[in-house]
């Protein structure tokens, strides 16, 4: 048996704040703590740093400064983005296209637009890979239809969408694209002209930045209804006092991000695929859930039949391995994935699953140590099921 170690697997949940970051934030918390709307020379400092966060985020998404919204985070902007786009635009149509494969910020506000407030929506169909495909795409566009929000890269199983072409056949339509892009920061480009997204959502966390706070980026000319009303702060988009540390920290993480992102996907590529051939080695009847190639690059998910994926992740936590059942936002609920549901797994199927997702930290004897493990974990759980059905 291996010496024991703590391996962290679990960098779509959440990730460590780069040392960089930290000290690019600290004298936003108590040497320049003005309010970044107040006029006096405290003030006008920290409103300079949000400023300045705001044209940096805006060199890397290739848009104008005045078309970043910053936010507390993913959630918060997949939700001003969405709701905020269908409501303004509501005289015009009532009809959204989505997937079922969404995060719950997504299919949560969806399912509360066309429950409660009116409006009627499609969620196409993924294949067994999770990718949904762009002529289902184009068909399911009407001329109500308002508002589309497709998922840069899956949460839960790595799935990267076509969605440079997703986003013409929208605007074909006169129809708003929103991406959440929130898996796909800091391993996929973020060229909001490239992609030709309306609005586009990031969360810092997600790429070696602080938690709560995150952002959206809105075409200039696309009009939201916004969620929170109050003063009159990021363009009467988003009331309430910024965050100045937190913006400085994302912006320093998301440029962080981008000049190194190759050597970063570089590392987490060769991580991934030792992680991958283990697993597929180790395990017998393991199977890798998402796309084989279009997926990101940190990213590993599998589905061991007719083991508990709670259970699993128990075992793994005694042996000091940090992993995921698919999101975050799932942990502890016995509920069968949906996103494996909606590609086509069964029930029984969509409990088994793990997702591992590598980061900057990660070695060639954390792989190794967390695929002894699994495989331990995997072969013991079976041996019990056994033992109980004898
Ligand atoms: C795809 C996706 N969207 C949105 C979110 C929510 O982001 P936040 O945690 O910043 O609210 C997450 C978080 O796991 C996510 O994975």
């Amino acid at each position: 048996m291996p010496a024991r170690r703590n391996v962290y697997l679990d960098h779509s949940a959440s990730t460590p704040v780069d040392a960089r970051v930290v000290e690019t934030m600290l004298p936003y918390f108590s040497e320049v703590y003005g309010n970044p709307s107040s006029m006096h020379s405290q003030g006008r400092r920290a409103e300079q740093a949000i400023e300045d966060a705001r044209e940096s985020v805006a060199r890397v998404l290739n848009c104008t400064p005045e078309e970043i919204i910053f936010t507390s985070g993913g959630s918060e902007s997949d939700n001003l983005a969405l709701r905020g786009a269908a409501w303004a635009k509501r005289h015009t149509g009532r009809h959204l296209l989505s997937t079922p494969i969404e995060h719950s910020a997504i299919s949560r506000t969806l399912e509360q637009l066309t429950h409660i407030m009116g409006f009627a929506q499609t969620l196409l169909p993924v294949d067994r890979d999770a990718m949904i495909n762009t002529t289902d795409f184009e068909r399911a566009l009407r001329p109500d239809t308002t508002v589309a929000s497709v998922m840069y890269a899956n949460n839960e199983v790595g799935t990267v969408q076509p969605i440079a072409q997703l986003a013409a056949l929208a605007r074909a339509n006169g129809t708003l694209f929103h991406t959440d892009a929130v898996q796909a920061a800091g391993q996929l480009p973020l060229d909001v002209q490239a992609l030709g997204v309306d609005m586009l959502s990031l969360s810092a966390h997600k790429f070696y930045g602080p938690k709560g706070v995150g952002l959206l980026y809105v075409r200039t000319g696309v009009e939201l209804l916004p969620a929170q009303t109050g003063g009159s702060h990021e363009r009467s988009r988003r009331a309430g006092t910024h965050n100045t540390p937190l913006i400085v920290g994302l912006a320093k993480a998301l440029e962080l991000a981008y000049v190194e992102m190759a050597a970063r996907t570089t590392h987490y590529r060769q991580m991934r695929n030792l992680l991958v051939e283990g697993i597929m080695q180790r395990v017998p009847g393991a199977q890798l859930t998402g796309h084989p190639i279009q997926r990101i690059a940190s990213h590993a998910s599998f589905v061991f039949e007719g083991i508990d994926s709670s259970t699993l992740l128990m075992h793994l936590d005694m042996k000091g391995v940090a992993a995921s059942g698919g999101s975050a936002c799932k942990t502890g609920n016995p509920e069968p994935s949906g996103v494996l549901l909606a590609m086509g797994y069964t029930p029984q199927q969509a409990i088994g699953t793990l997702r591992l997702t590598v980061g900057l930290q990660t070695t060639a004897d954390d792989v190794d140590y967390a695929v002894n493990a699994i495989a331990a974990s995997v072969q013991k759980l079976s041996q019990l099921k056994r033992e109980m059905i004898l």
